[in-house]
């Protein structure tokens, strides 16, 4: 450790004791004995919009717009108007401008609590896929279906991390890899934003379970994840940093405290972080009444706190101005900003420049994203009725388009096909008799939106619960799919189904005399404000839910070919029935949404051939994963420290030696895949690479840049990263032969190996490639590695750094699954 960095630590360490989290008097949230060093420092002041990259001319309308108001009128587009409005939340107006305020609406697989619009496959399904192209396509879907119903901002994509298993909103992210959630990220903003409307990521960061997440009341515990620099800027920070680069206009800062102190107050994450380092040019939201301050989240680098009250159910009832029990935002007494905020300007403890600058990064996004002042809502989010107290508030706009196909597409390409024994694809004229079990197979009797936002697992799963999700316009369902497939392919077959997850009895005498047999289960999971079954948003085990094991077991007892298809948010263990014989099949089908059963349909008689790959490990026990949910906790600050550091999901496995069920990246065919010729090429660019994104000109104390003095790169600040975060370092080139009688897609994946002395997991994901390739046929597959790719994060100097040494490219059907190595030397 340098001086100045010994230093720093004793300084810091003297001053925990006493100190509160202080952005005016500088000083850091103290942490409890025994966490000294987790500590997020102060970063101020917050850095304005530049106008950087391809923003320059948003920057400019907005400033001159900006130019033209009032302060109260800039508080009205910084503070949320409540929770009375048409979206899930929104600013104030500009009535001078005709401007009906910000709606900013939910979710990331739609446009939530309305109708006529599509239930899009869950994020961690797209990720499924593993092709950019449909990860875009289904962005580009749900941009126009939110520009349909008149949404101005998404509050989506979702791109946490899957780090526990049980993590109960892991399912709306993409998965347990960083750079598969980058790549998925990035896409799904650039989708989003050519239709118009702007994305939102979401939520930064350390958000990864939901029990202590924060949001509630004022003195309820709330998390603190413990991060260090290396894996947060690696791992956590890196997809938020992909969606940057695409475009993102919007960053949610989330719930919870990161190195204990309150994120949306966190003058190192929004200031340092976004607006610094990623040289953000968008606007920072808080998550739904995630603020815990007023002057601190202004000076942290906070653009807009939403939904403007305090806290949700604890104000008066105030006739109608909010929801029932939250305080009207436009009350000095119900809000931490909106009219406190102006008081705080005109005492001169918030500059009004800070308040200019998150409406010129409001507007700024609004433009970037092509919009203008007009664009009004067409629904409200609290009712589908046509009148809300007399009012016109829904118009019934539909937006579905024939999104169904692109819905039924993603659903078959996310199904990952873990095991055949030779059953599938099943061949519809061979079989006499079927028998189709479980609950998961067929409708919930309450509806398929019988439940609040979700919060049941009744019926087939195809989302799970919480603000994540959106109503379904129809639900196909497997055993209708199933049933209408096989009637219209040989009509004199007999389809008996038992969808009582508990009556064995029937499942047994059905089974006994089917021919093949399909058991269907489930685990569901959310988020925290809805609790199901004792699960408090995180799942309380990776166990089948409704007893789902018996369920398999009833089947298998009798079936000697059951089918076994899961739908499930995340990992499950598998180990109680995968090895059985008369499992014959397995279909890891994840949460895909309105066309489920004809997904499905299509993997298992053979339409489509089976190409998804597990986003991430599923192990043999739980215990075998390298971190868990805190569930239990008496501290006022939870502590969650992220001890593994890099080491999550199939990177743990590699480096520990454990052998998972399946792993990372793991997926079967209908066909198979031979793989030879690699070559690397060197581009022959210099490996001068201490980047980054400081950008020294908005100080005027260029000593205040950590790393002025030599960092070549220091004028080239780009949203999202260094421009030359993009330079194509190598370019890798393989041949894949389609060696079966299938036509199909191969994801063919690329790890790497770092130099020993980088100290990084034993490989990991930099690049992928869905490619089609008819049978008997071989593809030229060609990938690129970036700079960022072969990049790690070098605490010390602030930046990027190429470490020196051998490079190995591992190019595999899975992380696990390595057919070809090659190296090159840095
Ligand atoms: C969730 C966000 C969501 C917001 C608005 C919060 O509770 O964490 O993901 O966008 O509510 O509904």
């Amino acid at each position: 450790m340098g001086t100045m960095s010994l230093l720093i630590c004793l300084v810091l360490v003297a001053l925990w004791p006493v100190a509160f989290g202080d952005i005016v008097s500088g000083v850091p949230d103290s942490a409890p004995p025994g966490f000294e060093e987790w500590i997020s420092p102060i970063v101020v002041p917050a850095k304005p919009v530049s106008g950087d990259g391809p923003w320059a001319s948003a920057v400019a309308r907005a400033r001159d717009l900006v130019s033209q108001l009032t302060l109260d009128e800039k508080i009205n587009i910084t503070t949320g108007a409540g929770g009375n409005l048409a979206c899930v939340d929104g600013t104030g107006a500009l009535p001078r401008f005709n401007f009906s305020g910000f709606c900013l609406q939910d979710s990331p697989l739609g446009v939530r609590d309305t109708d006529y619009a599509s239930a899009f496959p869950a994020g961690i399904n797209v990720a499924a896929t593993w092709d950019k192209q449909l990860m875009y396509d289904r962005g580009f879907a749900m941009g126009a279906e939110h520009l349909g119903k008149g949404v101005n901002m998404i509050f989506g994509p979702m791109t946490n991390l899957g780090r526990v298993a049980a993590g109960g909103r892991n399912w709306e992210g993409f998965g347990a890899d960083p750079y598969l959630a980058g790549v998925a990220t990035a896409q799904t903003v650039l989708g989003i934003q050519d239709n118009n409307v702007i994305a939102c990521v979401k939520h930064f960061y350390g958000n990864e379970q939901e029990h202590y997440r924060g949001g509630g009341s004022s003195s309820e515990q709330i998390y603190s994840s413990n991060i260090d620099d290396r894996t947060a800027h690696e791992l956590y920070i890196w997809p938020f940093a992909e969606g940057i680069r695409a475009g993102a206009a919007s960053i949610m800062c989330s719930y919870n405290k990161v190195n204990q102190t309150q994120n949306c107050q966190n003058s190192k994450l929004l200031n340092g972080i976004i607006k610094e380092e990623l040289d953000f040019q968008g606007f920072i939201v808080s998550d739904a009444a995630a603020v815990r301050s007023g002057v601190d989240t202004a000076l942290a680098g906070l653009d807009m706190h939403s939904p403007g009250f305090f806290y949700f159910g604890t104000g008066p009832y105030n006739g109608g101005a909010s929801l029932p029990n939250e305080g009207n935002p436009d009350n000095t007494t119900y809000s931490w900003w909106g009219s406190n905020l102006i008081t705080a300007v005109m005492n001169g403890s918030v500059p009004e420049s800070r308040v200019d600058d998150m409406v010129t990064r409001a507007f700024a996004a609004l433009f970037f994203t092509g919009q203008d002042l007009t664009r009004t809502p067409n629904f409200n989010y609290q009712t589908e009725d046509t009148y809300l107290n007399g009012v016109l508030v829904n118009e019934h706009v539909n937006v579905m388009e024939n999104h169904g196909q692109l819905i039924r597409e993603i659903g078959a390409a996310s199904i990952v096909m873990l095991k055949n024994t030779g059953v599938l694809p099943v061949d519809v004229t061979k079989y006499r008799r079927y028998g189709i079990f479980g609950s998961d197979a067929g409708p919930n009797p309450q509806g398929p939106n019988g439940c609040a936002d979700r919060g049941c697992d009744q019926g087939t799963l195809a989302m799970g619960w919480g603000s994540g999700t959106a109503n379904f316009p129809y639900l196909i369902d497997p055993n209708m799919a199933i049933t209408w497939y096989v009637y219209n392919n040989r009509p004199d077959t007999m389809i008996e189904s038992v969808l009582d997850d508990y009556d064995y009895a029937s499942i047994n005498q059905v089974a006994s005399q089917a021919d093949i047999c399909l058991a269907f289960v489930n685990a569901d999971s959310g988020e925290e404000y809805i609790t199901v079954d004792t699960n408090e948003g995180d799942r309380n085990n990776l166990t089948l839910w409704h007893s789902g094991e018996a369920v398999i077991n009833a089947s298998t007892s009798y079936c000697s070919n059951t089918i076994v298809v899961v739908h499930s948010v995340g990992p499950v263990l598998l180990e109680e029935w995968i090895d059985n014989p008369n499992v014959t099949a397995v279909l890891w089908a994840g949460l895909p949404g309105q066309e489920t059963g004809n997904s499905l349909v299509d993997v298992l008689f053979g339409a489509v051939n089976p190409s998804g790959r597990l986003p991430y490990t599923l192990a043999r026990q739980r215990g075998d994963y390298p971190a868990d949910v805190l569930y239990e906790s008496n501290m006022t600050t939870p502590q969650i420290t992220y001890y593994e550091r890099l080491m999550i999901d199939y990177r743990w496995f590699d480096a520990q030696s454990i052998v998972p069920r399946y792993e990372f990246g793991y997926g079967l065919s209908y066909t198979t895949f031979n793989y030879s010729s690699l070559s690397l090429y060197g581009q022959g660019i210099s490996k001068r690479d201490d980047v980054n994104n400081f950008d020294a000109r908005w100080v005027t104390d260029t000593s205040m840049a950590p790393t002025a003095t030599y960092n070549p790169y220091l004028n080239q600040t780009y949203p999202g990263g260094p421009l030359s975060f993009s330079d194509t370092m190598y370019t890798v080139t393989f041949k894949v032969t389609n060696s079966g009688l299938r036509d199909g897609y191969e994801v063919a994946q690329l790890y790497l190996g770092f130099p020993e002395s980088a100290m990084e997991p034993p490989k990991v994901l930099r690049e992928f490639n869905r490619v089609w390739i008819k049978a008997e046929e071989t593809s030229t597959v060609s990938m690129t590695l970036l700079r960022k790719d072969i990049s790690i994060w070098d605490v010390i100097s602030q930046s990027w750094i190429i470490p020196s040494g051998t490079f190995t490219v591992y190019i595999g059907k899975s992380s696990r699954d390595i057919q070809l190595t090659g190296s090159f030397e840095q």
